[in-house]
């Protein structure tokens, strides 16, 4: 008999570890954890983790011989400042490899007869606004509002939201018999802030670097204008949303994608949050042309009404409890 587990892609980045960490914190010891690589030293244990690739078909074909996915976290991406130095390699990972394990999992939700759920965390960067005039005006976007991303991640991940949402309703349509078709749901995140990783090759990147640089007494030049917003989200915010999307009632949710978020920043306000932790940090703006137009083409805020009425979502963490009680005193004590 195959061995039922929950399924994470990109175990090994700032998302995944955080999941698996908590995941494991609830007992739940039946993980397959899958990444190019390893998992740091003191996360072993917390799961069974592969050394692969998400465009591997021959490692996905012998996994499901092994295992049954019950969930599967596809987390595995390339953010997008790196995918638009590596646009080709982007559509492979964001969109082929998505597309795979859409297709494995809409086969094992036929052989099932039980939907498998498919989580996917998509993006801020999936809208794209023509100005900061209308970026000032329609604050909190909603997930219809501005759907025409500027960079390569962020048409990848729109597709593979609408890929998704076919797999979940129209895959196979043209069949005489209804399949089970696999639960997709999505989840689009804003900046992400932990304060045990920074991510790499993100646009977001600057706030969680100023904050670890401070912390590491490191200079650091801001790569965007002091007025720059977007909306940003600690890191255990980001892992409950996962997890209670994932446990949701099917018959509760009226969407497949989700906007949720917890606070907005300019970029001048996150230095002086920054600087109420660190005052001797040093920080400067140098704003790189290209990636501010990225950053000024990203809402200023999400609107999350449908995730809080549909299945509960609430930010724990707002900008201050974030700041005090989360990434401050756990940054300090890791670069003690
Ligand atoms: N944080 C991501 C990035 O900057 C956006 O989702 O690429």
């Amino acid at each position: 008999m195959r061995k039922k587990v929950i399924l994470i892609t990109g175990a090994a980045g700032e998302i995944g570890q955080a999941l698996i960490k908590s995941l494991a914190a609830t007992g739940s010891n039946q993980v397959l954890s899958l990444d190019l690589h390893d998992l740091p030293d003191d996360m072993d244990g917390y799961s069974t983790h592969i050394l692969g690739d998400v465009l591997d078909k021959n490692l996905f074909a012998r996994l499901v011989t092994e295992y049954d996915f019950d969930v599967i976290y596809h987390l595995a991406a390339l953010l997008s400042t790196r995918s638009e130095f590596a646009p080709e390699l982007a559509h492979q990972v964001n969109v082929n490899g998505t597309l795979l394990l859409m297709q494995m999992a809409a086969e094992q939700s036929q052989r099932r007869g039980e939907p498998v759920r498919f989580i996917f965390p998509s993006s801020i960067a999936v809208y794209g606004l023509p100005d900061l005039e209308t970026k000032a005006r329609d604050f909190y976007v909603r997930e219809w509002d501005w759907n025409y991303p500027t960079t390569m991640y962020g048409c990848n991940k729109l597709y593979c939201e609408m890929l998704g949402t076919y797999f979940g309703s129209h895959y196979q349509q043209l069949s005489r018999t209804t399949p089970t078709m696999l639960d997709f749901r999505a989840v689009r995140f804003p900046g992400l802030i932990s304060a045990y990783t920074t991510p790499s090759g993100g646009t977001s990147d600057y706030g969680p670097e100023m904050l670890h640089a401070a912390a590491q007494g490191k200079p650091y030049a801001c790569f965007v204008r002091e007025d720059s917003v977007i909306p940003f989200m600690a890191m255990p915010d980001a892992v409950t949303s996962l997890l209670q999307l994932a446990a949701a009632e099917r018959a509760a949710l009226r969407r497949t994608v989700y906007n949720v978020t917890s606070f907005s920043l300019t970029a001048v306000q996150f230095r002086d949050e920054v600087l109420k932790a660190f005052p001797n940090a040093q920080i400067t703006f140098e704003p790189d042309v290209q990636r501010q137009g990225i950053v000024d083409s990203w809402p200023a805020g999400l609107a999350d009404k449908a995730a809080r009425r549909d299945w509960g979502w609430e930010p724990a963490y707002d900008v201050a409890r974030a700041f005090a009680e989360y990434l401050v005193p756990n940054i300090r004590q890791r670069y003690q």
